[in-house]
């Protein structure tokens, strides 16, 4: 069977759906012909955005609601095959500072998802989005599925945390689920309002405006940047493979590049902007995880993927889009 037939007519509920990578998500499953519903609060401080699912808005269900209400989760739950949980607070560096509300939506709302499932006994499979930073400093190791974790951030405590729920209810009870450890990701439909995460985009819009971007340090630090639409590729395989079922999943594209040069890519391909390197914030330096590269072996074995896109075509895609469509997402 075929991706787009194992999605076509399957339920799929998606947490922060209006989001960047749920709303990316939205749009693939309906061209397979899934029916999606999403759940989103469009809290100001993230990426929510209806005009995300503006081409598609007659083809999903919306629940304009917050993941944390049970009364709203429950009935969403017992009508999916599969729930792709993304609802967050997504910035690391907020999370030092609104802790509780961290602890709330990046470890509660899983533990809710789960005992909802566990408790009405739904036949439901659980796809969850940690991040790259339980690892903490990689210490110039190449990152597999194996490498200990040391979070460095109370967000990246509160994705561990979520992870170790998600085992445990798999172990214990049998629900399906699924981890992604996912690297840096950045595309089309990802919020340009601040700089707190999700820097490709913000550094997009800043080369836009004909702005200097700052770059910490001697930008040396390498990372893995993963193109969106690779992303939702790597889901949508995994999700529908039966032996990713209870797996943590390496998300990357495998391919790690200096900082500086994400940002002179974008420079020369936006055609505006300038560039300038200060030294390193003393409350940043503690948490920088230092030199980032990922072994996706695990993900490729299980599923046949590969990446399709380098970064400077997914920035060029990126651009593209947002040359179009930049006042909606600033
Ligand atoms: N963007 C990244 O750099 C990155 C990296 C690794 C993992 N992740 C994880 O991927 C997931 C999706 O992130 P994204 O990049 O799409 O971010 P995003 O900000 O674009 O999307 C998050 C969505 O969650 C919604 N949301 C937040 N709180 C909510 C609540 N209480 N109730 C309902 N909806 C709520 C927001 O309105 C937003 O639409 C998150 O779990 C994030 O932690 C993101």
């Amino acid at each position: 069977m075929s991706v787009s037939e194992y999605y076509h007519e399957k339920r799929i509920l998606i947490t922060g759906g209006l989001g960047f990578l749920g709303s990316n998500l939205a749009h693939k499953l309906v061209s397979f012909g899934a029916k999606v519903t999403i759940i989103d609060n469009l809290d100001p401080l993230y990426g929510g955005n209806l005009y995300n699912i503006e081409q598609i808005r007659t083809r999903v269900k919306l629940a304009l609601g917050d993941i944390q209400d049970e009364s709203l989760l429950v009935p969403l739950l017992s009508d999916c095959d599969i729930v792709f949980h993304f609802a967050a607070q997504v910035s690391y560096i907020d999370s030092q500072n609104i802790p509780f509300r961290d602890l709330d939506l990046n470890a509660r709302t899983t533990m809710s998802v789960l005992e909802i499932i566990r408790k009405h006994k739904l036949p439901v499979k659980v796809v969850f989005s940690s991040s790259r930073m339980v690892i903490g400093k990689s210490n110039d190791r190449i990152v597999d599925e194996t490498v200990p974790t040391n979070p460095l951030s109370l967000y990246a405590i509160h994705k561990l945390t979520s992870e170790k729920y998600l085992q445990m209810y798999h172990a214990d009870f049998g629900i399906p689920v699924i981890i992604f450890r996912i690297t840096n990701p950045y595309g089309i439909r990802q919020q340009m309002k601040h700089n707190k995460y999700s820097l490709v985009g913000w550094f997009i819009r800043m080369a836009m405006e004909n702005e200097t971007i700052t770059i910490f340090g001697d930008g040396r630090q390498l990372r893995d940047y993963i193109y969106v639409e690779d992303i939702i590729e790597a889901f949508l395989l995994s999700a529908a493979n039966p032996d990713s079922n209870g797996q943590i999943i390496n998300l990357g594209s495998g391919y790690s590049s200096e900082f500086g040069e994400m940002v002179n890519t974008i420079v020369e391909i936006v055609g505006s902007g300038q560039v300038k390197y200060v030294d390193w914030p003393a409350n940043y330096e503690r948490i920088e995880t230092g030199n980032f590269q990922v072994d996706i072996s695990k993900l490729k074995s299980l599923t046949g993927w590969s990446p399709s896109f380098t970064l400077e075509q997914g920035i060029r895609l990126t651009y593209e889009y947002y040359k179009s469509n930049l006042s909606y997402y600033i």
